[in-house]
């Protein structure tokens, strides 16, 4: 029997490299080894203000993106999380199961009210790793593709499921995190101190997978570099090291060939190519979801969460008897 991986992206921002390359590039790998569920993650959106008609749009946009990287709804299932409605459900009654202090202590939760005020954060917001939780405990998952930013929450989901399990018996699975350490955290261009991210300020923090070509070439013009003129990839070069990454990743070249090829060139040379790199993974990807209807797209959606839904009703049944609910 084939292990189980679940993933999900929110549809909300603008999907970045750093998104396919922590996460989205692995899953494509991943769908032939694995039983794979991959889920646009529409409930944890809203844990911030969304604009409906936006909102609608990214929805279909992620699921177009997660088809254009090459997901095969024939191998994998893709739904719309509020297509399934255990996942609210379960995530109410892993709420019971959390505790006050283990979800502020998020770090993710904590910089985003660095970027918002306490006073108007949600408490969907305060409450968003029980929800993946139970995103991800509802199908047994094994195994759990993301990015370094979401260990975190993956750990708090294992306490959970051993919490629930040591105090109703054995219900949930124990799901390890998956990484692979080259793309799991993507730094900003404009602060390789800090990760790329779909809710940065300025648009140069961000190669995001829908830019044109004369905004990718902008964008690494303008990216931060650090002192000195050498390409090499080291620690204490940040910024050039997550060029050097980005590139490696595009390309397939690993980052000792790449300082090779730039031995004895500039940074011009280097970021000229860098942006050509991009720009050639970007243009049959963007061609790919161009050619993508909105109606094929829902009807796979509606057809991926037919598929899994099932799965998530059984499990949600088990959990209800385990706590004593009348069926
Ligand atoms: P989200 O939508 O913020 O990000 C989607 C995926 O992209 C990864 N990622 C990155 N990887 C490398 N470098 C970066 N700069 C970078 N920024 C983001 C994230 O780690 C993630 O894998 N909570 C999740 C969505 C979610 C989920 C789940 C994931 C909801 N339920 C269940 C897995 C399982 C999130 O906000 O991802």
């Amino acid at each position: 029997m084939k292990q189980r991986i679940f993933s999900g992206v929110q549809p909300s921002g603008n999907l970045h490299i750093g998104n396919y390359l922590g996460a989205i590039k692995n899953w494509v790998e991943l769908q032939d080894e694995y039983e794979s569920i991959f889920c646009v993650v529409d409930l944890h959106a809203i844990t911030v203000p969304q604009d409906p008609e936006t909102l609608r749009k990214k929805t279909i946009e992620i699921a177009k993106i997660y088809l254009a990287a090459g997901i095969d709804p024939e191998k994998s299932s893709i739904f719309i999380q509020s297509h399934v409605p255990e996942h609210a459900e379960l995530a109410w009654i892993l709420n019971t199961i959390a505790k006050i202090p283990e979800l502020e202590k998020m770090t993710q939760f904590k910089d985003k009210l660095q970027k918002e005020s306490r006073e108007s954060a949600s408490v969907g917001l305060f409450d968003y790793p029980a929800l993946m939780a139970a995103d991800i405990l509802l199908y047994n998952t094994q195994t759990v593709p993301v990015g370094e930013d979401q260990i975190q929450h993956i750990e708090l989901t294992r306490t959970l499921a051993k919490r629930f399990n040591h105090r109703f018996g054995d219900t949930f699975i124990i799901p390890e995190p998956f990484v692979r350490k080259e793309g799991m955290r993507i730094m900003g261009l404009d602060d390789p101190i800090k990760k790329m991210s779909k809710s940065a300020k300025s648009e140069y923090n961000y190669i995001s997978l829908i830019d044109s070509e004369e905004t990718v070439r902008r964008k690494i013009k303008k990216a931060v570099t650090d002192s000195g003129t050498e390409i090499v990839y080291s620690d204490d070069k940040p910024a050039l090291k997550n060029l050097i990454n980005i590139y490696s990743l595009l390309s397939e070249k690993s980052s000792k060939e790449i300082e090779q090829m730039y031995a004895g060139k500039g940074y011009a040379d280097f970021k000229n190519d860098l942006a050509e790199v991009i720009i050639n993974f970007l243009k049959p990807f963007q061609e790919k979801i161009n050619a993508l209807s909105d109606e094929k797209v829902l009807e796979i959606l509606k057809q991926g969460a037919e598929k899994v839904r099932p799965l998530a009703k059984q499990k949600l049944d088990e959990v209800k008897k385990k706590i004593g609910f009348v069926l």
